[in-house]
């Protein structure tokens, strides 16, 4: 999980360089299918469940698993999740970030920051001592303090030689819930979070989540593994 968080973490990394006005959702895809497969490992998302593609792209409105194509150029002031599973000897990990095309505007900058700060916070209770729903709090807490909404359709989880197990870490909830931490569990953590409302729908591709509203939506996720001191991130 380690060899794979890195890979990932460096392909997250890579990809400010590469989103800019004018690329197609399908450019990250094809760069994030090469760059995977010169590691030699897999890009664990194509395939999963039927999923067509090698990593998640959702623009503005869309939430989270996004379809690449090359019809979807990106143009300045768009937002773009990129979400990224990839998996070595078995192993899998599993991160997200929203990135700006261009310049974009300061509520749209205020919403990515949102995610991100709101996994920070939701970390600083991924420690042993603390119970599961302590860092789903911390992550409602924060995005909800700045006036914005958590997605519920859509939770964090356990990872490890399958992309999603058990526990579900939803972003929301009260405090003091759910299994007491263990040093050795890996979990992704991954606030969504959007402008308005939570509500979300799919649309008829069966895979793109969108907000009802219309609202802008931003994801910051990176595998963490709990241990007897501070949580180790893999995927960074
Ligand atoms: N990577 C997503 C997550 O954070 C899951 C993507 S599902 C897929 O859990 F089918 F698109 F791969
Ligand atoms: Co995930």
């Amino acid at each position: 999980m380690r060899e794979a968080g890195k890979v990932t973490g460096y392909i997250l990394n890579e990809l400010k360089e590469l989103i800019k006005p004018g690329i197609s959702t399908m450019d990250i895809d094809r760069f994030v299918e090469k760059t995977v497969k010169a590691h030699g490992m897999i890009a664990a998302e194509k395939g999963y469940c039927g999923y067509p593609a090698s990593v998640c792209t959702s623009v503005n409105e869309e939430v989270v698993h996004g379809i690449p194509s090359k019809k979807r150029i990106l143009r300045e002031g768009d937002i773009v999740s990129v979400d990224l599973v990839v998996e070595y000897k078995g192993y899998m990990a599993d991160a997200a970030r929203t990135y700006a095309v261009g310049k974009i505007s300061p509520e749209a900058e205020h919403l990515i920051k949102t995610a991100e700060d709101a996994f920070w916070k939701g970390i600083e209770f991924a420690k042993v001592g603390y119970r599961l729903s302590d860092i789903s709090h911390n992550i409602q807490t924060v995005v909800e303090g700045q006036g914005f909404g958590v997605i519920r359709d859509f939770v964090g989880h356990g990872i490890g030689s399958d992309m999603h197990e058990d526990p579900q870490i939803p972003n929301y909830g009260k405090p003091g819930k759910g299994p007491r931490l263990q040093a050795g569990m890996t979990l992704a953590i991954e606030p969504m979070i959007c402008q308005g409302s939570y509500e979300v729908d799919v649309l008829l591709d069966d895979w793109t989540a969108v907000t009802v509203d219309g609202g802008l939506a931003a994801h910051y996720e990176n595998t963490v593994v709990i241990t007897d001191g501070e949580p180790e991130l893999l995927t960074l």
